[in-house]
């Protein structure tokens, strides 16, 4: 069987249905999960990123949301449910650790792997034993799940390596024509996606940063580690890491134009995103830059478009506009986006990941030079 499914090219016509952001019963909401249920594909949003959803229970359902995203079978899916009182319909041997965690943490920005249940296809799981479970708190996702009634398989709905999306606007720049319908329920407030822990390791890891932070989840798990970030160099212990974290290769999240991501905050970094500014126009590239609201005056003087972040000191509002930004600036048409991280602090740790992969798998050293 081909690890990659072939483009799908078929065209149907995308349905957009708008809702209540608030989850008040709507005839959008019905027929969303009317769709959901016959086995279509309807695009929702949570309150991380929009997801692209499929009944979990339905193989057919499930094979369209990897021919639709272009996305390889080997990377496996989230199943959605409205509560956490229906996670035995999709994860067995809970351990006591889940219930712990989905207590303080659901409905909310987690995703824990558990032991996957009979009643959910191998294909959702990429043929693997586990099954990556979240309760989302999005009133427009739960009020979804709900009226669907079948555990929701749901990946970010963009196409596969590019910025997930975070409006209806979004997704349907990249699957219009390729999914049955998006349930337009406004903005996404958190803006990066679920926390993945894996729970079926001891001690527990996390396999990507996001939205609920390592130092909330260290309260409950003090054993708790991450991931390697970067693979191993050698291929047997790279195979073994990709096995355990599969879905994490390096080039993703990824605009179009080539991103450079410093890693360091403050002067230091404006500096060093300045000089790469200003050498990349010198060789007649057009610039843009991620920045926080209070470090814009810092290029003011540059022909550079800039997309902003919200305040410096607002972590929530940098993680909730970086994937608009990426998009906004990709659309303006730039060559080169250069962008620095925000520390390794709270949600400093997703933002962080999420530049890194979307620059390719690295970040470039600040020089340690004082600006002018
Ligand atoms: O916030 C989110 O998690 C969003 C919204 C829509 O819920 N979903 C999302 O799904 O980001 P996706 O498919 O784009 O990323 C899910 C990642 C996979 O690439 C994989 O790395 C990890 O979660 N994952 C899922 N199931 C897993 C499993 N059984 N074992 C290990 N990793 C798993
Ligand atoms: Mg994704």
């Amino acid at each position: 069987m081909p690890t990659t499914p072939p483009s799908d090219d078929t065209v149907r016509s995308t349905l957009r249905l708008w809702t209540d952001p608030d989850g008040t019963p709507t005839v959008a909401l019905t027929q969303a999960a009317e769709i959901l249920r016959a086995g279509g594909l309807v695009a929702f949003p949570t309150e991380t990123v929009y997801g692209l959803g499929a009944d979990a229970t339905n193989p057919r359902a499930i094979h369209s949301i990897f021919m639709a995203k272009e996305r390889p079978f080997s990377d496996p899916l989230i199943v959605h449910l409205p509560d956490a009182a229906d996670l035995p319909r999709v994860a067995s041997a809970l351990p006591p650790t889940a219930r712990m965690l989905a207590e303080r943490f659901w409905p909310g920005p987690l995703t824990l792997v558990l032991p996957r249940a009979p009643g959910i296809p191998a294909s959702v799981a990429a043929g693997g034993a586990t099954v990556g479970v979240r309760v989302p708190s999005h009133p427009v996702a739960r009020a979804l799940l709900r009226a669907a009634g079948v555990p929701i398989a749901a990946p970010s709905a963009n196409r596969f390596m590019h910025t997930s999306p975070t409006s209806a606007i979004h997704v349907l720049a990249d699957l219009d024509g390729r999914i049955d319908c998006v349930l337009d329920g406004g903005l996404c407030a958190v803006g990066v996606e679920s926390t993945v822990v894996d729970l079926t390791t001891e001690p527990p890891i996390v396999l990507r940063p996001g939205g609920v932070p390592l130092e909330a989840l260290r309260e409950l798990l003090p054993t708790i580690r991450v991931a390697p970030r970067a693979l191993p160099t050698d291929a047997r212990q790279q195979e073994a890491t990709l096995a355990r974290a599969p879905g994490q290769m390096e080039r993703h999240y990824a605009p179009h134009a080539r991103l450079i991501a410093f890693d360091g905050a403050g002067a230091t970094a404006i500096a060093a995103i300045r000089a790469e500014a200003l050498a990349a126009l010198g060789r007649g590239e057009r610039v843009g830059a991620l920045l926080a609201d209070d470090e814009v005056a810092w290029l003011a003087d540059l022909p550079v478009t800039v997309a902003r972040l919200g305040p410096l000191a607002d972590q929530a509002a940098l993680a909730r506009h970086l994937y608009a930004a990426l998009r906004e600036l990709d659309a303006a048409g730039v060559d080169v986006l250069l962008a620095h991280t925000f520390g390794r602090a709270g949600l400093g740790l997703a933002l962080e990941d999420r530049l890194r992969r979307a620059a390719g798998g690295t970040l470039r050293a600040v020089p340690d030079v004082p600006p002018s």
